[in-house]
């Protein structure tokens, strides 16, 4: 499965690309909008300079006419921008015309795996369920994210599936068994997979069990040698 990290934060972009873990990147205006300094298309220009894989940049136009004209204009950018376009009719119309044009896509704002469907055979090359959304509503949504995994597997189309709007890191285990091909996933989250009790522990443990057998070595060559030694 291929993870991207959910923001338009350079430092945290950076950080897990450092990780050897970073396959893309997502952003929206409300992610862009926790940024200061740059314009959308500068801190997209950055994004793309750190990671080849695909980067989203989200359209705002709510007509057809507007959705294209943003969508060619971060096209424009580099060639791994996937133009983010929220599931509407516009939006369906706007997935079409970008796919002639060989523009790659990001269908968002899918909360049902009908709108998944569609969005598919409109020619989107990503189909972004939001699963955080759907839970924060008291319904469960990985099932939109297996459900629409086996309807793209069922009916082998050109798209995948990318596990949007996670909150936790039993989100991703969870997105990953249902066979998700991608996930997006806020800085913290993958902050969060990174660390359990027992790993720092244990860490903790050997570091300390370490220190004490070299101490005793140490001790132990300083007494025959009669002089200290450096003991590894
Ligand atoms: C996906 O591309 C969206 O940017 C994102 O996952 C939305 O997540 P949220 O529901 O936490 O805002």
């Amino acid at each position: 499965m291929k993870l991207f990290i959910d923001t338009a934060d350079i430092d945290e972009i950076r950080t897990i690309a450092s990780w050897g873990v970073l396959d893309g990147v997502t952003t929206n205006p409300s992610l862009f909008a926790k940024t200061s300094g740059q314009t959308y298309d500068e801190v997209l220009q950055e994004i793309c300079g750190i990671t080849s894989g695909p980067v989203s940049a989200e359209v705002v136009a709510e007509d057809v006419d507007g959705m294209v004209r943003e969508g060619r204009h971060f096209a424009k950018i580099a060639d791994n921008i996937y133009v983010k376009v929220p599931m509407s009719v516009e939006g369906l119309e706007a997935l079409a015309r970008f796919r002639s044009e060989g523009i790659k896509t990001n269908c968002t704002l899918i909360f049902t795996a009908n709108q998944g469907l569609l969005a598919a055979k409109a020619g989107a090359n990503l189909l972004s369920p939001f699963v955080g959304r759907l839970d924060d509503i008291n319904q469960d949504g990985m099932i939109v994210i297996r459900d629409l995994v086996s309807i793209v597997e069922i009916h082998e189309l050109d798209a995948e599936v990318l596990a949007a709007s996670i909150r936790n890191p039993l989100h991703v285990t969870q997105a990953a068994l249902a066979g998700s091909h991608i996930a997006t996933l806020p800085f913290s989250v993958f902050q969060q997979m990174v660390h359990h009790p027992l790993t720092d522990k244990g860490i903790a443990q050997f570091r300390a069990d370490w220190d004490k057998a070299r101490k005793a070595l140490e001790q132990k060559a300083g007494t025959a040698a009669g002089a200290p030694g450096a003991v590894r």
